[in-house]
């Protein structure tokens, strides 16, 4: 685990966005892993800006995002699918077909989650696998106590996490009580991993899976066996360290 305390979360972004960048032109085809929430927003933002005012080209690359709400449609504001179109695909070439999300729907949930997984081997695995941490130390929809060799799957959402979240439902609307994720065995797999961490509720968690032992109760913690992760800080998210 390599760490780079930065001056400022956009330090942090500039060079996650670099990065990425640098991959790129090696590899038009880059295989990206994307998270939502808002900590990856200023990547996306310079990624959007590469493209409008460098012409940088993403007709190849593909994606395969984190996780998703089981429950929500598209369209749902709060679904990850609108998150991503709105942060980033509306503004790229990325082609429609070059994007997937974990299943949600359908009948046969378990085989479609083992095929996401399969479909990711296939294309030869994550290139660049973009991370966040929840201030409980998930990564993805890998709450604590989750399986730490596991795969793509179907998680219910903690009370927690079901908590923070109503404040984004109107009253009376059915709100998501269970997400497809990524495992954090299908983490793990990736070739490289960014994670990005800023401000002072996130202290504890990176205290905790850099210094602490590897977890369940910190499912971020993982991420100490994998040889090529970099953990781009801020001040405030390091002052435990
Ligand atoms: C979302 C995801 C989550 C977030 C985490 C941090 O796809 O993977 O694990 O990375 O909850 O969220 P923010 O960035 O909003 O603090």
């Amino acid at each position: 685990m390599q760490i780079i305390v930065c001056e400022t979360p956009d330090e942090g972004a500039d060079l996650v966005t670099r990065e990425i960048l640098r991959r790129l032109e090696s590899k038009p085809d880059l295989v990206l892993g994307l998270a939502t929430g808002s900590t990856p927003i200023g990547v996306y933002e310079r990624l959007v800006r590469l493209h409008r005012e460098k012409g940088v080209d993403f007709s190849r690359v593909r994606t395969f995002n984190l996780d998703e709400y089981i429950g929500l449609s598209a369209e749902h504001p709060q679904s990850y699918r609108f998150f991503m179109r709105r942060h980033l695909f509306d503004a790229l070439n990325i082609p429609a077909a070059n994007i997937h999300f974990p299943p949600t729907e359908g009948p046969e949930l378990q085989r479609k989650c083992r095929e996401y997984d399969e479909k990711i081997q296939a294309v030869g695995g994550i290139d660049i696998q973009i991370l966040g941490i929840g201030s409980n130390g998930q990564i993805g929809f890998n709450e604590p106590t989750s399986s730490l060799r596991s795969g793509t799957r179907v998680k219910t959402l903690t009370e927690k996490t079901l908590r923070d979240n109503s404040r984004f439902y109107s009253s009376g609307e059915t709100q998501p009580h269970l997400a497809t994720t990524m495992g954090i065995g299908t983490i793990l797999g990736a070739k490289r991993i960014l994670l990005q961490a800023f401000g002072e509720k996130k202290a504890d968690a990176i205290r905790a899976i850099v210094e602490g032992p590897i977890s369940a109760f910190w499912p971020g913690s993982v991420l100490q066996l994998h040889p090529e992760t970099t953990l781009f800080l801020d001040r405030a998210s390091a002052s435990r360290l």
